[in-house]
């Protein structure tokens, strides 16, 4: 059982947490032959129910939901208490009440879990470090195929003892999020096309590559390298049926937004994103302090959803290929 074998054409839609995956985005994708991806980090269990039912009122095809796995580290007040300070000014101007402290949350990862065995869902994939081999085995008993993010051979090995059916090979230059398993482990800055190459040679696993692809080339590269099937995030985010916030969208296509780093300025966990304000004001001080930094943050975000300067512009480094076109014809412009 691998998940993915049904697809006619071999993309993956990214899962894209936070408000940026939707129903709709994630049946677009499956129906148009690819694998439309959920991502269901920061929902709680029931509210994770309701969105299983949404996209299978839409279609038909199979589909993945994404879950953060939790990682519960040593919690360090002082380096919190410090990155709060630094944030105050501008949560003042903003009208923002900082958190004094945040508790630590797994993000309701069991109930979620149970979620996805009651509903059955095609593939379960994982970010941020492996689910148990417990956990596998229940999702492989519900007849779930699941698949872990990695970012080099090391994590590809440990996702591989897990029991994983597939790994998708996260290369420096994705978007959002970085898969890394130790919140404040190094990033191994592994490109695309070398680590799927690598993990290929390491692991007798399918590979999922994902990272900075701009263009149906950059899919012929990555099959090329050893993957399965390539999975796009950034080519998504300006599609009619993403839940991307306007200043997000603009902002991929605003001249004054260049480059993109990673960063671990909005969550302690490091993601790439395009260089904004905030990004070159807080980068350097940020802790690595993952979920409570991500919390703390939050309400500045919300309280500036409008100011690409101030909120996290998550994306890849093939941001200028995003297109404002249906998610459909990002797949079909992909088919190698
Ligand atoms: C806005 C955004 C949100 C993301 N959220 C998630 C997520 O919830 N779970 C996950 O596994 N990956 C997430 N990613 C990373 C993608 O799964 C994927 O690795 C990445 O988008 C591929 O690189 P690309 O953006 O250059 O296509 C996110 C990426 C973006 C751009």
């Amino acid at each position: 059982m691998f998940g993915f074998d049904g697809m006619s054409v071999p993309i993956v839609g990214a899962p894209m947490a936070g408000g940026t995956s939707t129903p709709e985005l994630t049946a677009a994708v499956s129906a148009a032959g690819g694998l439309g991806m959920y991502g269901a980090a920061y929902l709680t269990g029931d509210r994770l129910a309701a969105v299983i039912a949404e996209i299978r009122a839409l279609t038909d095809a199979p589909f993945g939901i994404n879950l953060f796995v939790p990682e519960k580290t040593e919690f360090d007040a002082a380096a919190f208490a410090d990155y709060r300070a630094r944030l105050l000014p501008l949560a003042d101007r903003l009208g923002v009440d900082l958190p004094q402290t945040v508790e630590y949350s797994d993000d309701h990862f069991d109930e979620k879990i149970d979620a996805l065995i009651d509903a059955r869902v095609d593939v379960a994939s994982f970010t941020f470090g492996c689910p148990s081999p417990t956990i596998v085995e229940r999702l492989h008993r519900a007849g779930i195929a699941v698949s872990g993010t990695v970012t080099d051979v090391a994590e590809a090995r440990l996702a591989r003892d897990a029991g994983v059916d597939s790994v998708c090979a996260q290369g420096y230059s994705a978007g959002g999020h970085r898969a890394t398993f130790s919140i404040a482990g190094e990033d191994p800055r592994i490109d695309t096309a070398d680590l799927t190459a690598r993990i290929r040679d390491a692991v007798d696993l399918p590979v999922i590559a994902a990272g900075g692809v701009r263009s149906r080339d950059d899919v012929r590269t990555l099959l090329a390298a050893g993957a399965q099937a390539v999975q796009v995030g950034t080519l998504l985010l300006r599609c009619p049926e993403a839940g991307t916030r306007r200043a997000h969208r603009d902002a991929l296509v605003d001249p004054r937004f260049v480059e993109t780093i990673t960063t671990r300025a909005y969550s302690g966990r490091l993601a790439r994103g395009l260089v904004n304000t905030f990004i070159s004001e807080h980068s350097d001080a940020a802790p690595a302090i993952y979920p409570q930094v991500n919390t703390l943050t939050g309400g500045i975000r919300r309280a500036a959803a409008d100011d690409p300067e101030v909120i996290n512009l998550w994306a890849g480094a093939g941001f200028r290929a995003a297109q404002a076109i249906p998610a459909a014809d990002v797949v079909a412009s992909l088919a190698p």
